[in-house]
This record gives C-alpha cells, structure tokens and sequence, in this order.
C-alpha cells in the first residue's frame, strides 16, 4: 500500500525500527503531555476560506533569513540518524537539498559536518549548537560549520540538561556508548580518532554569553525553543536574528505550552465570565493563558522573525502555524520516520508530500493567489467597520464576540506580521484584495476550565 500522509510513515517505521530505537525517536519527556499538546493543539484550530479569489496559480516559496526555500518547511535538528537509516545525514541532507528547502544539521549528528556537504553541496544548510562546557570547542564547532558553508547558528536553549525520558531510562538507552558523534572530539585531540565521549552541555549558558557566539560567528544567530514573551524580548534585546518556538518536541520540560495552539485566550474581561461558568469571578486572573507562538509573534513584533516547530504533520498544519504568525516551520521526528523507511527517498517523500499538502491547503483556503504578496494588506475577520472588535492580539475581548466562536486577531503591527507570512516571494500581479493568513484561522470559544476548588 503506498505510503500517502506522514502518519502512514510513522506506522510504517515503526515496523522496522527496534524497539529502543523507536522509544527513542518517539518519546517524550515524563507524561508526554507537551508532545500529546502538539498534536492536539493543530487539530482544534478552524480554517476560515475565503472564496471567488484566484488561484489558478498558488506559489508556496518563502525566503528564510534572506534565502528562498521552496515552501515554508524545514528539517529541524535532531541526533543519530545513523540510528534510523545506515548513511543518516547524509541521506537527510540530499533529500533536503532535492527539495530545496532547510536542513538543520545537529551537534549531534552522526555523520562529519564535512561529509554532510559532501553529501549535498548545494543545500541550505543551518548548524544547531549544543552549547559546549569546552569554550574551544564550541568555536572550533561553529568556525567550522561556517567555513563549510551553513548559514545560521541555531542554538538550543531548552537543554540544560536532558529531559526525563522514561522510555529510554527503561531501556537503558546509552547513545554516548553505541554511537560516534564525529563532531564532537576536544579540539586538543583533533588528531587522534574521535572518542565516544559526549562532551556535557553547559548549563551555565546566559543571556550574556551570547556576546560571546556573536564575537566569534558572523552567521545569524537564531534561539531555539523560546516560548514567552519575556524572552522574545530578550533575544530581540540581545540582537539574534530569530527565534524557533519549539518545546523540543516534548522532549524537555513536559508539561510546557503546545508549540501552536488554538486555545489562545488571550486577556479576558470579566464579562467572559459567562463562557466560563464554572470559575468564580474572584479567581479569574486577567491572563489566562496565551500560546507560545501567539505570545512570540506579539512579542517580537516583526523585528525578527519567527518560526515553529512540533506537532507538525499536515499541510493544513503548516498553513495554521503561518496564519498564527510563523514564518516557516521546522519537522523532527517525520523526518526520522521517512529515513527509516526508505533513507533519502523515504525523506524526501516526506517532504514532498507535506509540500504537496500545503500547497493543496493555500488553494482550498485560496489564502495567496499566485500573486500573494499578502504583505499589502490586512484583511479583517469580521465585517468591515466593525471597530469595537479591533484589538491587540493580547486584548482580544471574547466576550463581544459571536456565542460559539472566538477568532484570533492580529490588530499588533500589521503590516510587519503580515509580511512576515509573505509567501510566493515575487509578485507581479497585486490582489486587488490582499489577504492576510491572520484572518484565516479561528478557534472555538475556549473549552471551559476545570472545576476549580472553589468552583460553583
Ligand atoms: C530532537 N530534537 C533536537 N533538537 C535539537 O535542538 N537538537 C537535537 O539534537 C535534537 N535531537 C532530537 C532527536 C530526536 C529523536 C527528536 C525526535 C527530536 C528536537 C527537534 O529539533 C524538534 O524540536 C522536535 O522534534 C519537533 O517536534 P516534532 O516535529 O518531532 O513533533
């Protein structure tokens, strides 16, 4: 039977990877709420097409920090694909290449920075950084990938230390021990053959010691794995060029926001009350909660960009994770399950199949005509005039609007946020209606919380 969604790659690996190994890609951290979360998250979200425009010719290309990618998806970092397929990055990176999006190589690959761009010399290629204990190290890492030609640093900030994997505490996973991370020998032994040892990441890393990656790159610097306001305005404060919201995958802090969530409900008046009947006034706090992406975006404000990662399966999920403000979104494990069925076609079928769907999704949701340069304008979700709706994106009132739905609005910046979603780079012909992603997207009014301890 052919494989045709990425969930029939997952069923598929399954079958052929080992147990640990399969443990290993799919696991997440404690309970597995996060990673639950991501999933979850993109299903509750509601598209809102718009129809009669034309989109005879739907064009799905992006650029990310200034490069054009074939559409608005990317590999995201992760370890060992050697586990999942004999020559891993290697085939990732001449399937990423292929088509022609990025491939964000780890620290913890298991083939040579040198070899991956042997293997695919024309891809565009990022390098996550594990930031290093060994100062030396890290500048070796980071010169080197940077001399080999990738384009961005990407560095994780959501390890300090490795989450708490149950499954692969149970099966006594050992990847130090069983595999060679190439990358990673002392600089002080470059000439001996590489050990097994993984150097421990440094969990005294700070917002400061940025400077310091700055002073010796020239690449841009993107954060991965920021979810707060707080420290977007951090990294815009400290000069990055990007931020990947992303929890890991769940992998990390369980328990943490869904990276894109529809359950945004933003700051609520005290009339919402009546959406929410089982809360008491008293109890209701202003902000109840604001997801990740959401909160980024806002936060960022178009000075940077922003991507996302986790829970990504769907083309429809991808257009929802632009429409909340994404600028390109990155894949983990359905990666890892295209290279263990089938290697660099098995990645590549991944991808062209996600890009497929996505490009299906603009055309049914008739989000960008072929001209979509959907940076000229701002389309309200609601009916024109109606002022008492605009807001912030953090201000929404739910209360005023419609019983039964809540739609998220970006009144935040327009213009910069709706740039930051322009797809099909080069436009020629103007809409005469430009249309934003923001206006495509709504959630259901949200669900009501728990009852509380004082509850009624
Ligand atoms: C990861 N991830 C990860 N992230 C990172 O910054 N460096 C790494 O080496 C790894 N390694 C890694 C291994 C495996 C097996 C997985 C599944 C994930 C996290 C990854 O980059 C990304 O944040 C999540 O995988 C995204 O979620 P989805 O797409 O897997 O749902």
């Amino acid at each position: 039977m052919p494989l045709v969604c990425l969930a029939d790659f997952q069923a598929h690996a399954r079958k052929r990877l080992s147990k640990s190994t399969w443990d290993y890609i799919e696991g997440a951290a404690d309970e597995g709420v996060t990673k639950d979360e991501n999933i979850a998250a993109f299903k509750k979200i509601r598209l809102r097409p718009r129809y009669l425009r034309d989109v005879t010719k739907v064009d799905t290309r992006t650029t990310i920090q200034g490069e054009e990618v074939s559409a608005p998806v990317g590999i995201a970092p992760s370890g060992f694909h050697c586990l999942a397929w004999p020559d891993g990055e290697m085939s990732t990176a001449r399937a990423a290449q292929e088509a022609g999006i990025c491939y964000t190589t780890s620290t913890y690959a298991s083939c040579t920075l040198e070899d991956i761009v042997t293997a695919a010399p024309k891809g565009l290629r990022w390098f996550q950084l594990y930031v290093q204990t060994d100062r030396l190290l890290n500048k070796q890492l980071v010169r080197r990938a940077e001399s080999l030609g990738f384009r961005a640093l990407v560095i994780t900030v959501d390890v300090p230390v490795v989450g708490n994997r149950r499954q692969d505490l149970r099966n006594l996973l050992d990847l130090k021990t069983n595999l060679l991370l190439k990358d990673l020998q002392s600089p002080k032994e470059s000439n001996s053959v590489p050990h097994l040892q993984v150097s421990p990441i440094d969990a005294s890393f700070c917002w400061n010691d940025l400077a310091w990656l700055q002073s010796i790159t020239q690449l841009p610097i993107i954060l991965k794995g920021i979810l707060t306001r707080e420290d977007a305005e951090l990294a815009v404060k400290h000069s990055v060029q990007g931020i990947i919201v992303s929890n890991h995958g769940g992998r990390q802090l369980d328990g943490v926001p869904a990276s894109c969530s529809a359950t945004t409900v933003a700051t609520v008046s005290t009339s919402m009350i009546q959406f929410l009947p089982l809360l008491e006034a008293q109890e209701f706090t202003s902000r109840i909660q604001i997801d990740a992406l959401t909160e980024v975006v806002a936060a960022v404000d178009g000075r940077i960009e922003v991507y996302l990662d986790g829970g990504v399966r769907t083309g429809n999920d991808v257009l929802k994770a632009l429409a909340l403000g994404a600028k390109c979104v990155f894949l983990g494990r359905p990666i890892l399950w295209g290279l263990a069925c089938k290697g660099e076609h098995g990645v590549q079928q991944v991808l062209n199949i996600l890009k497929k769907e996505f490009h299906t999704a603009m055309t049914l949701a008739e989000v960008t005509p072929s001209h979509a340069n959907i940076s000229a304008g701002f389309e309200e979700p609601f009916a024109e005039g109606n002022s008492q709706q605009r807001g912030r994106t953090d201000e929404v009132d739910l209360s005023k609007m419609p019983l039964g739905s809540s739609i998220l609005k970006f009144g935040n910046n327009r213009e910069q946020i709706s740039k930051s979603n322009e797809i099909g780079v080069k436009s020629s012909e103007a809409q005469s209606t430009p249309l934003s992603l923001h206006s495509l997207v709504s959630t259901n009014v949200p669900e009501p919380l728990p009852r509380s301890r004082h509850g009624v």
